[in-house]
């Protein structure tokens, strides 16, 4: 079988290095398309290959048209808004992900993002504390409980609210449920997105629920952009101005909220899963995944069913 690995946004060698060893001693032939810059390289390189082990790579239908030989794609992460999986599976590709393998990557640079702004972007002035802070998780999924084991280290108190997750169960992991996403942020000094993008979480971080943060309020984003309205957002953070908003992915209002300064810091790409060691246990995962596809049809981790 050929397999190809399609990453724009390539992994570590580290990671390359064992994915293709896993793949190649399962007896299949693997084929890199890195830093990809053009659809067409894409659409060229899928035509016949039987697997593709991708990250954030936009798999869209005409790339799915092309690949005609395909029956398994894996996106080595956890979201997998970019990929058309509804056509995906009409076509009767399988469609999986590499749940909780790069959590905690994510998780330590959401706190890594928090000392930041905490500290006035390490500008030399006077900054305050994470000890003893609210912080509110919005979904309580494998990133928010990273980033609640991380927080309670920094002897934040930790709050989630999860609308698929019980409140038992963020209770048992000692976390504050709170009954819905208001109060959440009404409660919390800080709110860190963990939702992924679907049509009900896509703008529902907006004017109203944000503007219920308490005075000196932080929001960070390590989730995905589109579940932010930048328009209502911005016009927030003119009216308030103790308002702080953290992310490592780039709103399209980049350069808009840049003139919020002092409040506003974005990564200049998505790099919360960007970690040698992300890489390569998402990467493994992912081969592992197509490996025992082939070997006996597992298809523990599809999310198109
Ligand atoms: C994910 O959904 O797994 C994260 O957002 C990481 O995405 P990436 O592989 O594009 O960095």
């Amino acid at each position: 079988m050929k397999v190809l690995v399609a990453t724009e946004k390539p992994f570590a060698a580290k990671a390359v290095k064992a994915i293709t060893k896993e793949i190649e001693n399962a007896g299949h032939q693997v084929v890199l398309l890195e830093k990809y810059t053009e659809k067409s390289q894409l659409l060229d390189a899928v035509k016949d290959v039987n697997a593709m082990i991708v990250r954030s790579d936009k798999i869209t239908a005409d790339v799915l048209d092309a690949a005609h030989q395909l029956k398994i794609i894996v996106r080595a992460g956890a979201g997998y808004d970019s990929i058309d999986t509804e056509y995906a599976k009409k076509k009767g590709i399988i469609v999986e992900n590499t749940p909780g393998q790069n959590a905690n990557a994510v998780a330590e640079l959401v706190l890594g993002l928090l000392v930041y702004v905490v500290r006035a972007f390490y500008n030399g002035k006077s900054g305050s504390e994470l000890m003893g802070k609210k912080l509110g998780l919005l979904a309580f999924g494998n990133v928010g409980r990273n980033v609640a084991r991380i927080a309670k280290g920094f002897g934040m108190e930790v709050y989630a609210f999860d609308a698929f997750c019980p409140a038992h169960v963020i209770e048992e992991a000692g976390v504050h449920a709170v009954p819905n996403q208001r109060a959440l942020f009404e409660q919390c000094d800080i709110v860190s997105l963990h939702i992924p993008a679907t049509p009900e979480t896509k703008q529902s971080i907006n004017f109203e629920l944000v503007n219920l943060l308490p005075k000196g309020g932080i929001l960070v984003n390590t989730a995905r952009k589109e579940v932010i309205n930048e328009p209502e957002l911005l016009k927030l953070m003119a009216e308030r101005e103790d308002l702080k908003f953290v992310t490592d992915i780039q709103p399209d209002a980049d350069a808009e909220f840049a003139k919020f300064e002092g409040r506003y810091f974005s990564t200049p790409k998505k790099m919360g899963a960007q970690t040698a060691e992300a890489n390569f246990n998402a990467g493994l995962a992912a081969a592992k995944q197509i490996n025992a596809y082939f070997a006996d049809g597992c298809t523990k981790f599809q999310v198109n069913k």
